[in-house]
């Protein structure tokens, strides 16, 4: 990667992910963009306004700043989809057909995030291997299972240099999630220095992957980096570095706050997503083939999680 473009980069990922790659590639390599704007745009010095479903000008703003690398961050999450199936088949799809145009026209490389919504009722639930059954129950889901087999085939037909990750639930004291379902993990946090007290919309026993966006953040910068030969699978490749449910999460805060609290007040459309994705991913592809090597278990996570959001 020399000159990257960030799509989303307003969003839970993009905020992290851009300002890890203007440390390591120079702020004059990182142009981000997103649909509105956010608080901290001033101090991004190459940010366009993009419309992800706006071909023309995602071709234009890529070809103006002669990119090598597009991160395709820009899409909808899993509850919101819920609640609007077409909005987010026009964003997540358009958009990444978009993108993978662009980087056809142009010869960039192109990073597309997958998630565990990739994933339904009827995969295997523990060590859901790389290559598996896919059927998911979610809007969300089937653009993800769509979005892989596309840049799969981009790849196969057009030689475009595809990679992609599944990601599991993200956890960042950056920027907040918007509208997933394993956002639970990501306000427990914020409500336990707050109140010391947190409501789950996610029910005690559910045990859903997660991972700590440090690790999130370089494990794209890694895939990206990695020798194009070594890469069998171009679709998305499983990452996850812990996987838990609410109660296991409770005891990790309590260790660092022993009167932290914990209630449940379940919310039916969340809880069936979380229900229908894996419990824990088997990731030894994303190992073999290009290095994945997360640092941060549940207790690491929850302490620098707790520390840096006091101090912010
Ligand atoms: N964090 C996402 C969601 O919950 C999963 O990819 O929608």
């Amino acid at each position: 990667m020399k000159k990257i473009l960030i799509t989303g980069s307003t969003g839970q990922i993009g905020v992290d992910l851009a300002e890890r790659l203007r440390e390591l590639y120079g702020k004059e390599n990182v142009i981000t963009s997103a649909r509105g704007v956010s608080a901290d745009i001033p101090n991004e010095p190459l940010f366009e306004k993009l419309d992800v479903t706006d071909g023309k000008a995602f071709y234009e703003i890529a070809k103006k700043h002669n990119v090598d690398t597009i991160l395709h961050l820009a899409a909808v999450l899993s509850a919101v989809g819920e609640k609007d199936p077409e909005l987010l088949w026009h964003i997540n799809m358009g958009g990444l057909q978009n993108a993978l145009d662009v980087s056809k026209e142009l010869g960039t490389a192109l990073f597309v995030p997958s998630s565990i919504g990739a994933f339904g009722p009827s995969t295997p639930k523990v060590n859901t291997p790389q290559v598996t059954i896919q059927r998911p129950t979610t809007a969300y889901g089937v653009s993800k299972v769509a979005g892989e087999l596309l840049c799969d085939y981009y790849h196969l037909k057009f030689g475009i240099d595809t990679r992609g990750l599944r990601f599991p639930g993200l956890i960042s004291y950056k920027a907040l999630p918007g509208g997933g379902t394993t956002d639970y993990a990501v306000h427990i946090y914020y409500d336990a220095l707050k109140q010391k007290h947190y409501t789950s919309f996610i029910a005690a026993g559910t045990k859903m992957d997660m991972m700590y966006m440090p690790d999130a953040v370089e494990s794209i910068i890694d895939l990206m980096e990695a020798d194009p030969a070594k890469l069998v699978d171009r679709n998305a490749f499983n990452v996850s570095s812990m996987s838990f449910d609410p109660e296991e999460l409770k005891v990790s805060i309590q260790k660092v706050m022993p009167d932290f609290t914990l209630d449940y007040d379940v919310d039916p459309v969340r809880q069936a997503i979380a229900e229908s994705w894996p419990d824990s991913l088997d990731c030894t592809e994303a190992k073999k083939q290009w290095g994945f090597n997360p640092q941060y278990d549940l207790d690491a996570m929850t302490v620098d999680m707790l520390e840096k959001l006091s101090s912010k």
